[in-house]
């Protein structure tokens, strides 16, 4: 077993030679002559020289090494009943003919495609396509709205969308295509082309011209070989969410990517190419791009396309049944999935039906693992369970137990010790480093290695505000923790107006923005409140127009409404407070933290700068009344 440590301090004192011992382990079509460099932005870059083409590695060269018959993908729909397998062959197979699909529609290296689909096979498939020709892909979660979708559009400039006509959210299905039509409507943008996956029990409706049936075409298209891309081309934009309505556009490269995927697997998950790997996640997340998709296969593992939930698709005994019968060796998901079957299931009855033997180890993160979830899960399945910490920005783990080199000891709430290439760092106020124990700003010294954001789509100056320009030389993660004595980070929260609910990440500045919205509402505060299953949840304050008279019942409501019409039902906004006023400082900026440390009962100090205190003892008398927990 090799050492964490030397191999740590290695990565830091000679990033260079570390990561370029790295890449000599992906298939390069022209080795990169040099590691790390800068662009014409000052940027840091990767690999630069490097030629390679991600769908290639993930696909074509198993193929040609021996994994032609591996299972390459196994698809898991308890909502729809089904379960299929493909081979590397078979998914290269499909690959290479969307891929000729999409030529023959004029996308080529440098188009940007938009991924609108559910948890089907098609969507890796189309992902990996646009990989082979060089097209930039933006996969954006379905559970988002017809205004985000919008948003996502008039940012990436789509030359074409690939969709599907619907999804199963338990038991209610999503028709696709209506919001793929309002979305194209409010994009200032124009899309060209829309094309079409119908699934068998929701049929799409058809706009001539525009919208196009996926099957049909495919049947009409040849395969189509991969292009040789640099290593700093773009792969991808993930669109996640920062302190503003906005979305970031996150940038992933080709080279970096595929260097720092394939490190992962070996040293953070411990996982052996032939092996299978399951994150429960969603591709329109960071968790589904990267280790659903990317990494497992670029490991030559077999990864499993999960469409469902892991309670009421049939029952809690899902996620133990799907260990079972595909001998998963590492599942990894966010810690709200085993609150929910904890919720219904805590005895672990559902569990004893099944032989969840294989698993070697569970991997969580997302969000903040609690303590008594850890605890629970451990007994449950006497396997390590391992929290890491990380986020879109950087696409792969940041903070881990690192299981390729020997394992440390796990410290409950602490996500372990810094993965090779990350020198994180806890910083005061003024950019020194916390003493032992004491809580400060996570930040990590630049370089990021390989892998991590060069910049952000179009928006090089959001990446300097928003990351760089905090603390000069370091990169500012937007979260708080400490590290304690043995140097074990614990992530304590956002540091900014970023909230998590249920593992999936949302801006409370976007609901804010609908709800002001309303014609009732003078001014609002959105705030994200602890929640035992889903960790955290939006909860609004609203001040209302002088002489307007509605009640907190229906306001609510109607709010709710907008909410999920124009963020998304995966916001789970569900709660509103009609407040007489909202606490601020004397310049007049809402305070936020105290709101929070408020609704979740938390200590706090007084803020100095408060215009008046009197408004905290009000806001606590409403949010008793509310009882927040309910929801
Ligand atoms: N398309 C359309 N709607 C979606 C959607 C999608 N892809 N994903 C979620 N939604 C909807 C849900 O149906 C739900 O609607 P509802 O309010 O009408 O019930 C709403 O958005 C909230 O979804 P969710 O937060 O998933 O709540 P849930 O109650 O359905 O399930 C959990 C709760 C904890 C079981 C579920 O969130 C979960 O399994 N999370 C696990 C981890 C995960 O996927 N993390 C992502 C990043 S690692
Ligand atoms: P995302 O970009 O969607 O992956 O969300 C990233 C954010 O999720 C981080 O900035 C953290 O706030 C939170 N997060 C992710 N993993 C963990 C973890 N293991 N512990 C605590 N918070 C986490």
């Amino acid at each position: 077993m090799q050492d964490y440590k030397t191999h740590y301090q290695n990565s830091l004192k000679d990033p260079e030679s570390f990561w370029m011992e790295q890449a000599k382990k992906i298939d390069w079509f022209v080795p990169p002559q040099q590691g790390l460099s800068t662009d014409e932005k000052g940027f840091y870059r990767w690999f630069k020289g490097g030629k390679l083409n991600t769908s290639y590695l993930a696909l074509d060269y198993h193929v040609n090494n021996g994994r032609a018959e591996q299972t390459a993908i196994i698809y898991e729909s308890p909502v729809t009943y089904e379960s299929q397998s493909y081979t590397y062959q078979e998914v290269l197979e499909e690959t290479e003919l969307l891929a000729g699909l999409l030529k023959d529609q004029g996308i080529e290296k440098g188009d940007t495609v938009v991924i609108y689909m559910p948890m089907i096979p098609q969507v890796v498939f189309a992902m990996l396509a646009c990989a082979r020709l060089g097209a930039i892909h933006s996969v954006v979660f379905g559970g988002f709205a017809a205004r985000e979708l919008a948003l996502r559009i008039d940012d990436a400039n789509p030359k074409l969308i690939l969709t599907a006509s619907g999804g199963v959210e338990i038991k209610r299905v999503i028709q696709y295509k209506p919001l793929i039509d309002e979305a194209i409507e409010l994009a200032r943008h124009k899309v060209e082309k829309v094309i079409v996956w119908q699934r068998p029990f929701v049929k799409a409706g058809m706009k001539e011209g525009r919208d196009f049936d996926w099957a049909a075409l495919l049947k009409k298209s040849k395969p189509c070989k991969y292009v040789a891309l640099d290593a700093t081309d773009p792969l991808y934009i993930l669109y996640t969410s920062g302190t503003t309505g906005k979305p970031k556009g996150i940038i992933r490269d080709n080279g970096g990517h595929a260097v720092a995927l394939k490190y992962s697997m070996t040293y953070v998950y411990g996982v052996d190419p032939g092996e299978v790997y399951w994150a429960a996640s969603d591709v329109g997340w960071i968790v589904g791009h990267s280790y659903i998709v990317y990494a497992p296969l670029l490991h030559g593992c077999t990864t499993v396309l999960f469409e469902g939930k892991p309670i009421r698709t049939p029952d809690a005994g899902t996620f133990w049944r799907i260990v079972q019968d595909h001998q998963i060796r590492v599942l990894f998901t966010a810690p709200t999935a085993f609150r929910a079957i904890k919720k219904v299931d805590p005895s672990g009855v559902k569990h004893q039906r099944f032989d969840t033997s294989s698993l070697r180890n569970v991997f969580l993160a997302g969000e903040r693992c609690d303590v008594a979830t850890y605890e629970w899960l451990k007994q449950l399945l006497e396997v390590e369970i391992i929290d890491h910490w990380w986020q879109s920005e950087s696409g792969w783990p940041m903070i881990s137990n690192s299981l390729g080199y020997e394992a440390f000891p796990v410290k409950p709430g602490s996500a372990t010790l810094p993965v090779c290439g990350y020198d994180i760092q806890i910083l005061d106020q003024d950019g020194a480093e916390q003493a032992p124990n004491i809580d400060g700003t996570v930040a990590i010294k630049l370089p990021l290695p390989p892998g991590c954001l060069p910049t952000l789509w179009k928006n090089d100056e959001r990446f300097k505000a928003s990351y760089l320009s905090r603390y000069p030389g370091y990169y500012l993660a937007g979260d708080g923790g400490y590290k304690d004595e043995d140097g074990y980070i614990f992530i304590t929260g956002r540091i900014d107006d970023v909230i998590n609910v249920a593992g999936h990440r949302l801006s409370t500045a976007d609901i804010e923005e609908v709800v002001a919205a309303h014609q009732a509402v003078a001014e609002c505060a959105v705030i994200g409140v602890a929640n035992e299953l889903k960790g955290q949840v939006p909860l609004g304050f609203v001040v209302l127009k002088g002489g307007v008279t509605i009640s907190e019942e229906d306001l609510e409501y109607e709010l709710i409404r907008m909410v999920r019409k124009e963020v998304g039902p995966v916001a789970s906004f569900k709660q509103v407070i009609i407040a007489k006023r909202l606490p601020k400082t004397r310049s007049g900026k809402i305070l936020r933290s105290t709101m929070r440390a408020i609704a979740d009962d938390r200590p706090y100090s007084m803020p100095s700068t408060i215009e008046d205190p009197a408004v905290l003892d009000e806001l606590k008398d409403l949010i008793a009344l509310k009882d927040i927990s309910q929801e």
